[in-house]
């Protein structure tokens, strides 16, 4: 794998340390992506990086233009994806600060634009996502959060809910009875997209705060700024690793 993309979350709208920064302008037959592509190196890799949220961060999940981001990236000539998300966490060992790289996902967006096979199309065409993270990515994260040391999860089921509201209490009781563990507004349709663009992707989660009605009180935007701040600095530490072993 030569080049491989970061799209960064909330909290991470730049990534530290890449050299020889070089901003891609690119349109897509699907519109503009939410930022340029910015290339770099890190090392003697090279890397991609997208602000999934725009640069200032100012797209909402439900109105981000997936299907662009990805195309872009892929016409800038990714090879492999790496997507940082924030996300709450629903099951115990999910507490603030804790990382997880999921293995599963459950879709429970709407109304997003989902799919590059839906025009001008010869076959009717249904791709498999049996496994929707890519295992190879997924240890090299592994490895990279056990080398810094930070606690994370190897597994995990992540719902991808609509937002841009936080869920009710009981939203969040049925997606731990669907078995999710972590809850998140920007997993889908991303790792759909990169599959059907076949490139391989991995999820690096952040849980900036424990879903709603998995702690005392409210949901602040004060406390998850908090956890973001000191966890993507991990986040930076994690993918500097990864991206030079892979
Ligand atoms: N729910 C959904 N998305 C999120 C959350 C949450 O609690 N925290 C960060 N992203």
């Amino acid at each position: 794998m030569d080049r491989i993309a970061v799209i960064g979350g909330t909290g991470l709208a730049q990534l530290d340390g890449l050299e020889d920064l070089r901003p891609i302008q690119m349109s897509t037959p699907f519109g503009e992506p939410s930022a340029e592509v910015v290339s770099g190196r890190l090392g003697r890799r090279e890397v991609l990086f997208l602000a999934r949220h725009g640069r200032p961060h100012r797209i909402p999940p439900h109105k981000i233009n997936y299907l662009a981001n990805l195309w872009a990236l892929r016409e800038a000539g990714a090879q492999a994806i790496i997507a940082v998300n924030a996300v709450g966490g629903i099951h115990p060992v999910m507490g603030a600060g804790h990382f997880c790289v999921p293995h599963q996902i459950i879709d429970y967006t709407w109304g997003r634009p989902g799919t590059f096979f839906e025009t001008d199309l010869e076959f009717v065409t249904h791709v498999d996502f049996t496994q929707p993270y890519d295992e190879t990515l997924r240890q090299h994260l592994l490895q990279a959060l056990t080398d810094i040391g930070a606690p994370h999860s190897a597994r995990g089921v992540y719902a991808a809910t609509q937002g841009p509201r936080l869920e009710s209490a009981a939203e969040i009781q049925r997606l731990e009875r669907d078995g999710c563990d972590i809850v998140g507004m920007t997993g889908m349709p991303e790792a759909a997209l990169a599959r059907e663009l076949e490139l391989p992707y991995a999820c690096l989660a952040l849980v900036v705060n424990p879903a709603a009605g998995k702690a005392s009180g409210i949901i602040t935007m004060e406390a998850i700024e908090a956890v973001m701040a000191s966890g993507m600095q991990q986040v930076k530490g994690v993918l500097q690793r990864a991206l030079s072993a892979i």
